[in-house]
C-alpha cells in the first residue's frame, strides 16, 4: 500500500501532534491509518464527519465513531463469523492476513491467529495485541492468544531467519530515529525468549503482506472450517457464556448502549 506521508500526519492532526505523540503511538496511528484505508471504500461511504465536529479519541475504535447506519441487530447466540460479518466487516486486512498464512503452508492454528490478530481494534486500537489476546483467550489454543497480544511488540524487532525485515513504511513515515516504548521492549526480549515465540512471529510475517488494495475479496465464509476447528465456540453465544470475556463481546454487540 502506498501511503501519502502528508495525509497521514494530518489525518492524526498535523506534524506539532505526531512531534507529541509517543513512538508507540505513532505506530499504532499508522498502522490503524493503512487499515482504515484499506476497508474505508467498502466501509466509510456512510459515515459522516466534518473537520469541525470535536476530534474522537483516537484510540477508541471503529465501533465508536459516528454512523449514519447503526448497526446490524445480531443473533442471540452470535458466533465469531457473524461478529465478523456484522462488526468487524469488512476487516480485510486480517482476512488477506489469514489468507497469506494458508498459501505459504502455516499451520490452521497460526491461520486462525493472523486471523484475529487485529480485529479488537474495532473495540479498542490501543494496544489492540493485548485486548484482543484478552478478548480470544478463553476460545483458542493458548498459543493462539499469546501470538496475537505478542505481535504487538514483535513488529518493532526484525528476525531476518524469518524473513522479517524493520517495516519500512516506519522508517519512511517516522524516520529513522524510531524507538519503540519501553514496556514493548521489555515485551519484545520477553517474548525473544519465550519457547510460544514463532506464534506471534508468524503473525508479524504474515501481517506484513495483507494492505493490498488491489487483491480479491477474500471473505469469512472461506475460514469456517478452520475456525470450527480452532475457535471453540460457546453453545450460549459471544457475550453469553458468562466468560471472563463475555462483557467486552456484549459492548461489541451494543456499542450504543449507555451504561
Ligand atoms: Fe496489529
Ligand atoms: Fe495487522
Amino acid at each position: 500500500m502506498h501511503v501519502d506521508r502528508r495525509k497521514f500526519i494530518s489525518s492524526v492532526g498535523g506534524a506539532a501532534a505526531v512531534a507529541a505523540m509517543g513512538h508507540e503511538d505513532r505506530a499504532e496511528a499508522l498502522e490503524h491509518y493503512m487499515t482504515d484505508q484499506l476497508d474505508q471504500e467498502v466501509k466509510f461511504t456512510g459515515v459522516a464527519q466534518a473537520s469541525s465536529e470535536p476530534r474522537i479519541p483516537r484510540g477508541t475504535g471503529n465501533l465508536f465513531r459516528p454512523t449514519t447506519s447503526g448497526f446490524e441487530p445480531m443473533p442471540s447466540k452470535p458466533t465469531v463469523i457473524d461478529f465478523f460479518q456484522r462488526r468487524f466487516a469488512p476487516a480485510r486486512h486480517v482476512l488477506q492476513s489469514a489468507n497469506q498464512a494458508i498459501q505459504t503452508g502455516q499451520p490452521e492454528r497460526t491461520v486462525c491467529a493472523c486471523l484475529l490478530h487485529d480485529v479488537t481494534q474495532n473495540l479498542m486500537k490501543g494496544d489492540h495485541g493485548y485486548w484482543g489476546a484478552q478478548l480470544f483467550a478463553p476460545y483458542v489454543d493458548e498459543r493462539v492468544s499469546w501470538g496475537i497480544r505478542y505481535h504487538q511488540a514483535l513488529r518493532f524487532f526484525p528476525d531476518k531467519e524469518t524473513g522479517y525485515e524493520y517495516p519500512e513504511i516506519y522508517t519512511q513515515i517516522f524516520g529513522e530515529d524510531y524507538e519503540p516504548d519501553e514496556y514493548i521492549k521489555k515485551d519484545y526480549e520477553y517474548a525473544r525468549n519465550h519457547r510460544y515465540y514463532m506464534e506471534a512471529r508468524l503473525v508479524t510475517v504474515n501481517d506484513q503482506y495483507a494492505f493490498d488494495e488491489n487483491q480479491r475479496e477474500i471473505i469469512v465464509e472461506e475460514f469456517t472450517d478452520i475456525i470450527g476447528r480452532q475457535f471453540k465456540q460457546p453453545r450460549e453465544g459471544l457475550g453469553f457464556d458468562n466468560s471472563p470475556v463475555a462483557h467486552m463481546w456484549r459492548s461489541i454487540i451494543d456499542p450504543d448502549r449507555p451504561l
